[in-house]
């Protein structure tokens, strides 16, 4: 079981230590991770944490086992942008990453978006295929960057 809550919106015992961390933990799953991009995993997350929103997933020991991190504040284009999502290794294929997009998905909904996307690297069919398949995501483009093809998602929250 897990309980999902966005940090610092309740008196989350998680630190804000614990979240660099998990983004720390889970980078070498990124194409390419975000510090071999010079990104200063202490800096995104403060930055994540000023402008945007964090959903944490926690198991029953109150371990951090899953999280997506999003902005959710363009009320121009009413478009929220999730940047960063990952499950922990041992805690992957249990729908704890459906989940996550599921909450953020109602999230941004509640808060006024029409939209949520999102852009993966293209051999992340897994992840890609889920978004089509259970949340009605279309690809918007598809792009070469830093040397890899980029696809970008999105769900349109109108009709949820
Ligand atoms: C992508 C990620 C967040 C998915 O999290 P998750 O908790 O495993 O996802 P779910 O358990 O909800 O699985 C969703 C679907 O993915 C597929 N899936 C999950 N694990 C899989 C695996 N090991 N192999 C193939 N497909 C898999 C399944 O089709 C599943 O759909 P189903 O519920 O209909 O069976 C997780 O794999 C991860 O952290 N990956 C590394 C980081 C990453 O890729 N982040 C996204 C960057 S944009």
């Amino acid at each position: 079981m897990v309980e999902l809550f966005e940090y610092g919106a309740d008196d989350s015992t998680l630190s804000k230590d614990q979240i660099v961390d998990f983004v720390a933990e889970q980078d070498s799953f990124f194409e390419p991770p975000l510090q071999s991009r010079g990104v200063v995993l202490a800096d995104y997350v403060d930055k994540i944490l000023r402008q945007g929103h964090v959903i944490c997933a926690v198991n029953d020991e109150n371990r951090l086992v899953g999280m997506i991190m999003f902005y959710c504040n363009d009320m121009e284009t009413r478009t929220a942008f999730v940047t960063w999502l990952a499950v922990a290794e041992n805690a992957r294929a249990q729908g704890i990453g459906s989940l996550l997009i599921s909450e953020t998905l109602e999230f941004c909904k509640k808060h006024g978006m029409d939209y949520y996307e999102t852009c993966t690297w293209k051999t992340n069919e897994a992840l890609i295929a889920v978004y089509q398949r259970k949340f009605g995501a279309r690809i918007l483009k598809e792009k070469e960057e830093l040397g890899r093809v980029t696809m970008h998602l999105r769900v349109d929250l109108k009709n949820r």
